[in-house]
C-alpha cells in the first residue's frame, strides 16, 4: 500500500483534484485485478457530522474536537489503512494528519509536540507516505468557495485562513527536517488543469 494525503486549508481546489485523479486512475487500473484505488477522507461518518456541526449542538469545545478527530483517525487506521496495508493499493485520502498539526495548532492551546504524540497514538504509527500540500491564498480560495455551503472553518475569515497556509508551509518544512516525511508542497493559484497534471506527475513518480 502507499497511503497519501491530500492537504491544504479550505478552498484550495484539493478535493476537486482528488476527484479527477481517482477517474485518471480508474481507468489506468480498468482490469488490473491486483491493485486499486481508494479515495476516503478526514474526519468521515458520524464523527464527521457531530465535529462540523454548524450549530455546535453537541456544546463542543476545541479540545473536546481534537480528540473527536483523533478518534475518526484511529477507526479510519483500522478500518480502512489496515485492510489495505498488504497489497498493493493506492489509498489516498482528503485531509489527514497534517490538518491536525495545523488547524488544531491555531485553535487549541495544545503544544505542536503533544498533537503529534496523540496523533501517534490514533493513527498507530501509521503515518502517509507522502503528503501533498496544496498552498493556496485566501482571495483564490475564496473565489472557488464562493456558492458553497460554508462549514464552522470557513466562516472564520482572512486572518485565520492567512495563518493555516503560514503553518501549512512551516510545518510540512518542520516534517521534512525532523520526522524525514516525504512531503511535496504544489502552488494551487494555478488553473485546475495544471495543478491536476502535477499532482499526477508526483504520484505516478511514487508509484512506478
Ligand atoms: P471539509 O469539509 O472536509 O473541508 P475541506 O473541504 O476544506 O477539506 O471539513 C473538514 C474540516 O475539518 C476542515 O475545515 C479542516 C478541519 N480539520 C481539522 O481541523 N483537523 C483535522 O484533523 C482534520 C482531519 C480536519
Amino acid at each position: 500500500m502507499i497511503f497519501i494525503n491530500f492537504e491544504g486549508a479550505d478552498g484550495s481546489g484539493k478535493s476537486t483534484v482528488l476527484k479527477i485523479i481517482e477517474e485518471r486512475f480508474n481507468q489506468l487500473l480498468a482490469g488490473d485485478t491486483t491493485k486499486k484505488l481508494i479515495a476516503t477522507r478526514e474526519p468521515k461518518g458520524i464523527f464527521r457530522d457531530i465535529i462540523l456541526d454548524p450549530n455546535n449542538i453537541y456544546g463542543l469545545t476545541e479540545v473536546a474536537r481534537m480528540f473527536l478527530y483523533q478518534a475518526d483517525r484511529s477507526v479510519h487506521t483500522e478500518n480502512i489503512l489496515k485492510p489495505n496495508l498488504n497489497n498493493d493499493n493506492i489509498v489516498i485520502s482528503d485531509r489527514g494528519v497534517m490538518s491536525t498539526l495545523v488547524y488544531q495548532s491555531i485553535t487549541t492551546d495544545v503544544s505542536y509536540d503533544n498533537l503529534i504524540n496523540i496523533t501517534d497514538i490514533a493513527n498507530n504509527g501509521i503515518w502517509p507516505d507522502l503528503i501533498i500540500v496544496f498552498d493556496c491564498d485566501y482571495d483564490t480560495a475564496k473565489k472557488r468557495m464562493d456558492g458553497r455551503e460554508l462549514d464552522y472553518f470557513d466562516s472564520k475569515g482572512k486572518d485565520f485562513y492567512d495563518k493555516l497556509a503560514e503553518l501549512y508551509i512551516t510545518t510540512s518544512e518542520d516534517l521534512i527536517e525532523n520526522y524525514g516525511h516525504d512531503i511535496v508542497v504544489i502552488n494551487a493559484r494555478k488553473s485546475l488543469d495544471r495543478v491536476v497534471e502535477e499532482v499526477w506527475e508526483i504520484i505516478l513518480g511514487r508509484i512506478q
